[in-house]
């Protein structure tokens, strides 16, 4: 049997977060006893204040962020024989959410920072494009200016996938406040997350929102009538009330992640070129990225990975065989190649741990062991 390592700084943290769980309980009891537990009082003041906070007319709950972008996309008209761009680099649910659609999945390359590049976004638009799906991976939000011109010029939607990104700024404007609508994620590994799945679609067109609304409860326009034939996907009240504990804690862990973001770029650039440090600043526009996870490319990582083991530090990579290469994809009929960065940065990328509940000292020691690495070799 494998020996387990002995972690010294984890990247999971779910342990710690949930240490004392009883600060949720106390808003999930009120829901028992209320009985509301469907699109309860809790959900509906859960979208509210996300709204509020995050600058949109109108947040709607939904069952998880696949959802969220797949509603969006649906409540769009997007269906068959439509294509929607995104990037090959995220993770598999952006191009899922637009294969459920019935439309067909396209791809163009990122850049540097892991967002897509709206140079590569031009060239891949064909008279089928419908849509744009930027995804704000890592928490860095895609270039949004060049994008919105691009859909522009092409009269394209935009849904923004915010799943990794709540709370993310780009030029002083939350991310999932740019586009027609916006897709979040509560998953239990995203910043803002529950105790189970959720999802969030943010939009500032209120007949948008009414017909999402419908179309995430069956189609119901009240308990008897039904408008169209629809789903289910309900942001569950109990998840809701967990939600608005994590709510109010969110700036404190954003804070906290960009504290240890900022003290990694600082000791690894140094590093250069056995570990890049992105640069997350390529357009005018400025960026507040939230770090939902922490991602650098290095040189022969898979020693890497083994070297920071026996060290006790965890280090995971996200993700490591792009989408256009997937055996799902094989149908879209891209090869290796078609998107050069993306797929060198596959074989670099490094997702260290990066949480709030890390020390000073973990982040150091994490650096020193990766220094120490390199300075063996
Ligand atoms: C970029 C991105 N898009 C979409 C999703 C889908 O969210 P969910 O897992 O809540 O369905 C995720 C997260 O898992 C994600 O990271």
């Amino acid at each position: 049997m494998e020996q387990q390592p002995q972690w010294k700084v984890r990247y999971v943290y779910l342990d710690k977060q949930f240490a004392d769980p009883d600060r949720y309980w106390q808003r999930a009891k009120e829901v028992v006893a209320r009985g509301d537990f469907t699109l309860g009082k809790a959900e509906q003041e859960f979208e509210t204040r996300f709204a509020q906070k995050f600058g949109v007319q109108h947040a709607i709950g939904v069952g998880n962020g696949t959802d969220a972008l797949f509603l969006a996309l649906k409540a769009l008209g997007v269906g068959p024989g439509d294509e929607v761009i995104t990037a090959p680099n995220s993770f598999v649910a952006s191009a899922g959410a637009i294969a459920l659609t019935g439309a067909r999945p396209a791809f163009a390359d990122v850049r540097d920072d892991y967002t897509i590049d709206p140079a590569s976004i031009e060239q891949h638009i064909t008279p089928k494009t419908k849509a744009l799906l930027p995804v704000h991976l890592c928490g860095n939000p895609a270039d949004m200016y060049p994008i919105l011109e691009i859909a522009k010029k092409h009269k394209l939607f935009i849904v923004e996938d915010a799943a990794q990104a709540a709370s993310a700024q780009y030029d002083g404007k939350y991310v999932g406040s740019f586009a027609s609508a916006a897709g979040f994620s509560f998953h239990p590994q995203k910043i803002l997350n529950l105790w189970g799945d959720g999802g969030m679609i943010t939009t500032n067109d209120g007949d948008f929102a009414a017909r999402l609304r419908l179309m995430r409860n069956h189609g119901l326009k009240n308990r008897n009538e039904v408008v169209f034939f629809s789903g289910n996907s309900r942001l569950d009240t109990f998840h809701a009330a967990v939600a608005s504990v994590m709510f109010e804690e969110l700036d404190g862990v954003v804070a906290k992640r960009t504290t240890w973001a900022k003290l990694y770029d600082e000791l690894l650039r140094p590093l250069e070129p056995n570990v890049h440090v992105p640069n997350r600043r390529l357009n005018q526009a400025s960026i507040n990225p939230v770090y939902t996870t922490y991602i650098v490319q290095v040189k022969r990582r898979e020693q890497l990975i083994e070297f920071l083991k026996t060290k006790g530090v965890e280090a995971l990579v996200h993700y490591p065989i792009p989408i256009h290469l997937q055996e799902a994809a094989r149908y879209l009929g891209y090869t290796k190649g078609d998107f050069p960065v993306c797929e060198k940065q596959a074989d670099e990328i490094l997702t260290l741990p990066i949480h709030q509940y890390l020390a000073e000292q973990d982040v150091r020691y994490v650096c020193d062991s990766i220094r120490e690495f390199y300075e063996r070799a």
